[in-house]
């Protein structure tokens, strides 16, 4: 179908609610990307569906986007549509006392304050992370050894074909950064978590420790997407690139951070291809020191969709 008929067809669902040509740089905390042929906001699950199959009849891939906080796309743009669940998708509530239930598109530091609030332990280490809940849920968010899977009961979806699911924890496939066992297409819509009562006391300074450690470590203000790379296993990647002597090293306006070195840094005017040249030479060098291959923790999307 002709991108004209494309658009009419997206704008008889959302309305203004689908736009066009949208730059991904806007859309991304890596502040990096070309457009998008279209971006689409539904407000509920029938919207949802009609965009999802509306993509399907005309064989356009689709990208789910929370907060963009782990996402890279390349300056060549992404040729299909993107999804950013609406604020109907931000609901949380909290059921039987120590259940708490999510929409995806809640930050998730929402969804922590609301369940500390409660006096309920078990999201602290969602502290400082600026991402959705779909996102956390997506990537099996955490900090240090605990991540939110510790948590999740029950993750509720969408498919391509508009068949809304659920999955229980049991049927998941919960790794380090990763969730495996849902559908390759699905859409998730939120989660319930198994929370446990813990004094409010306790779980504050909980919290105020991370963050204590986070803003020690880390860098504070600067365009990134996090942790660029995942920890190998019984290792770290910001120690390893550290010691590659790489911190500072920059490509264009990619730079890899002097506080914390598994941060690629966006420092005003960066493209994507800086972030991805340094990305390489980052791999490169790891691999030669240690014979160890990162792996990006970052999805990088090309214009049809993930890149290896
Ligand atoms: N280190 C260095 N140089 C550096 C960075 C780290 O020597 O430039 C050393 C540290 O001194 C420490 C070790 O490496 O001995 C581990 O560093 P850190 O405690 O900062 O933890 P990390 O493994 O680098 C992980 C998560 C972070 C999370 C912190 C919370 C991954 C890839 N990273 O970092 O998550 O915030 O623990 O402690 O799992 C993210 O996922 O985006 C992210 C930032």
């Amino acid at each position: 179908m002709p991108d004209r008929q494309i658009k009419a067809l997206l704008q008889s669902i959302l309305g203004d609610r689908a736009s066009f040509g949208v730059p991904l740089k806007t859309l991304t905390t890596l502040g990096v990307g070309g457009p998008a042929k279209a971006l689409t906001r539904p407000e509920n699950v029938e919207e949802l569906a009609a965009v999802l199959l509306a993509t399907q009849a005309n064989g356009l891939p689709y990208q789910i986007i929370g907060a963009g906080s782990n996402l890279l796309f390349l300056d060549e743009g992404y040729d299909g549509v993107i999804i950013k669940l609406g604020r109907s998708f931000q609901a949380i509530d909290i059921l039987k006392g120590d259940v708490i239930k999510a929409g995806a598109a809640a930050p998730a530091h929402r969804v922590m304050g609301k369940a500390i609030e409660a006096g309920l332990g078990g999201l602290e280490c969602l502290s400082g992370i600026p991402c959705s809940l779909g996102g956390a849920l997506a990537m099996n968010a955490g900090a240090g050894d605990s991540s939110i899977g510790d948590v999740i009961t029950r993750i509720f979806y969408i498919t391509a074909d508009g068949k809304y699911a659920s999955k229980n924890r049991d049927e998941l496939d919960i790794q380090y950064r990763r969730m495996k066992g849902l559908p390759q297409d699905a859409v998730i819509l939120g989660a319930e978590f198994q929370l446990a009562p813990v004094p409010v006391s306790y779980i504050k300074s909980r919290v105020d420790e991370l963050a204590d450690k986070r803003s020690a470590t880390q860098p504070k203000g600067v365009r990134s997407a996090g942790c660029f790379f995942k920890n190998p296993p019984g290792e770290s990647a910001g120690r390893m690139i550290d010691e590659c002597g790489l911190k500072g090293a920059s490509v264009g306006g990619a730079m890899v951070s002097g506080v914390h070195a598994n941060f690629i840094v966006n420092t005003g005017e960066a493209r994507a291809s800086d972030i991805v040249a340094l990305m390489n030479m980052i791999i490169e060098k790891v691999e030669k020191k240690y014979g160890v291959t990162l792996e990006t923790e970052v999805k990088i999307i090309g214009s049809g969709g993930e890149v290896e």
